[in-house]
């Protein structure tokens, strides 16, 4: 079974914009993003899981995304994030790994990375998306600090489509050897190595703009944001259980059930 870390959502709200989907003027409703939240986390804790609920910021509305970083084995990585508003989250962040025994590794700041919003294992490989908030250059570190840990090979892969700007908003890996993906999201060369590295299952534009790559998969069960019916189709077909979680309040952030939870172990 697996532990999640979740950031509980009180001062979740939409302060500014730093992605298309975000709009000061279409603020989120209180009492339902809490509630989406709340379903989310309770779903994790029916299906056997345990959740560790870190508390939220007031003035760090995003902290609820939990893009903290990347985990390898006993290594934490922290975000280096883009826009000077998501920038203090890091150190809430570090201070919650290394209070539950985390080792932290710092890169340095002058390179952006979005930790688990561009960083998707699929076995020992790590999928990294950049182009938009993680830069190239961050993936070079990253590979560094990862080689010196273990056997990971990083792929890194060109986002192109501002709206799928995060690696989790348009590739989920469900295992070591397939992915379900929005092609559209990707650089034709990133398309060509994601066909080299793991096999691929197409999403269209409709279920990918309902942020249902932007999903939690833990063994064969899937929590997916709700109404994307092919792909739950496609997926329940493969004998996983897709459980669809509403999550319009996080969708006007720009983010869904992926990057509310962070598997720690
Ligand atoms: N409003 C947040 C941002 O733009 C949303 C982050 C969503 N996180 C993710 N892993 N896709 O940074």
């Amino acid at each position: 079974m697996a532990k999640i870390l979740m950031c509980s959502p009180e001062f979740f709200d939409i302060q500014y914009e730093i992605n298309p989907w975000m709009d000061i003027n279409k603020k989120t409703e209180k009492s339902e993003s809490k509630r989406q939240w709340q379903n989310l986390h309770d779903k994790f804790i029916s299906l056997g899981h345990e959740v560790s609920v870190m508390d939220g910021v007031e003035g760090l509305p995003d902290i609820v995304y939990v893009d903290c970083g990347v985990l390898y084995k006993d290594t934490f990585i922290p975000s280096n994030f883009l826009y000077p508003e998501r920038q203090p989250e890091s150190e809430y962040f570090s201070e919650w790994f290394k209070s539950n025994g985390f080792k932290i590794r710092n890169i340095d700041k002058i390179y952006n990375f979005e930790g688990h919003g561009d960083t998707l294992f699929a076995g020992e490989k790590l999928f990294f998306g950049y182009g938009f908030r993680s830069s190239i250059e961050a993936q070079f570190k990253i590979n560094q600090a990862l080689y010196e840990l273990g056997k990971v090979k990083v792929v890194p892969v060109e986002l192109i489509d501002s709206r799928f700007y995060h690696l989790d908003t348009c590739f989920c890996p469900l295992n070591e050897t397939e992915a379900f993906y929005f092609p559209g999201a990707f650089s034709e060369k990133a398309r060509s190595i994601l066909q080299d590295e793991i096999n691929l299952i197409p999403v269209d534009e409709d279920e990918a703009g309902l942020f249902c790559c932007n999903a939690v998969v833990l063994g064969k069960d899937i929590l997916m944001p709700a109404g994307a019916r092919k792909i739950k189709k496609t997926l329940e077909n493969k004998g996983y259980q897709v459980h669809e979680i509403e999550m319009g309040e996080f969708i006007k952030g720009g983010g869904a059930c992926k990057c509310l939870s962070f598997i720690v172990d």
